[in-house]
């Protein structure tokens, strides 16, 4: 049973500033809803009611959004807009939801480290803030079920274009069947040259407590910061790990042109804008087509 999640949400979010220089990128908002609450709703729809959120420097938002307001309560509720009140309810009710500061910024690795006591002998889910994935199954219970079969330490990785594959953990190995391998090979953001495959890692893992020691013996890597990836390469020492290809598609909100791509998706998702916002993306397509066509 997976009963804790751990959502890293320290980073600097440095590409995409100037958003992020006085908010957390995690609370960039798709449409009205802030990233990460995606990501809260996605371990809560896989069964998980523990989350501990790391943060850090300039993070608060993210610790406001899901506390109680009450000022905003009372005033929504005088004012009878019941539904929104009942929203805003939900959130501050959606889960256990337990925050910890990174002190320093040294790498996903580092981040991951600092839930070894709150996750103590328990396997955990772990999805990045900065990531949201929409599917008919949530992610995270789709590594559940693998965990469930295979009691091990579990990568959601997804295929990218081999030109991309230097923006992610890559993996290699033997493959078990269509959607699963066991992984020999790991490697964090490698030269497409050195690329063991084009199965990237997409953001959400199920780790065992054995990370915590693995982590421990890996020294810094890719920009001088202790990675994960490299944590699960020496995991493959000693157990067995395994990459799931996850059924999904994925949206990375941490950089500019994929948070663009996200909210025109997601607006045409939405029921109440989905007919005005098409009509107009087809006319001003049309529009922008005459006027001037993109190079
Ligand atoms: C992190 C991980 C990387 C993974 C990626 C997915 O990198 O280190 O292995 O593929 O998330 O988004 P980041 O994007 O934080 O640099």
């Amino acid at each position: 049973m997976i009963k804790k999640a751990v959502i890293p949400a320290a980073g600097l979010g440095t590409r995409f500033l100037p958003a992020t220089k006085a908010q957390p990128k995690e609370m960039l908002p798709i449409i009205d809803t802030p990233t990460i609450q995606y990501v809260v709703q996605e371990a809560v729809d896989s069964g998980i009611e523990d989350i501990l959120i790391i943060s850090g420097k300039g993070k608060r938002a993210i610790e406001d959004h899901f506390d109680r307001n009450p000022e905003l309560e009372s005033r929504l509720s005088n004012e009878e807009k019941e539904q929104l009140f009942e929203e805003m309810r939900h959130i501050s009710d959606m889960a256990n939801i337990h925050y910890i500061r990174q002190r320093e910024m040294n790498g996903l690795g580092d981040a991951i480290y600092y839930a070894k006591q709150h996750t103590g002998n328990e396997p955990f889910a772990v999805l990045l803030g900065d990531t949201i994935i929409n599917s008919a199954i949530p992610v995270t219970q789709q590594l559940i079920d693998a965990y469930e079969q295979y009691q091990s330490a579990i990568v959601a990785v997804e295929r990218v274009p081999f030109d991309k594959v230097s923006r992610y953990g890559i993996v290699g190995g033997k493959q078990l069947s269509d959607n699963i391998m066991e992984v020999t090979q790991f490697v964090e953001k490698p030269a497409q040259s050195e690329a063991p495959s084009n199965l990237a890692i997409a953001g959400r893992y199920i780790l065992t407590p054995e990370i915590y020691k693995a982590l421990e013996h890996t020294p810094k890597g890719k920009n001088n910061e202790l990675q994960l990836t490299d944590a699960l390469m020496l995991l493959t020492q000693t157990e067995r790990v395994i990459a799931d290809t996850i059924e999904g598609k994925r949206y990375d909100i941490g950089n500019k042109l994929d948070y663009l791509k996200t909210i025109v998706e997601y607006g045409l998702l939405r029921k109440e804008f989905s007919d005005p916002f098409y009509h107009f993306l087809v006319e001003t397509l049309a529009a922008y087509g005459n006027a001037k066509k993109p190079s």
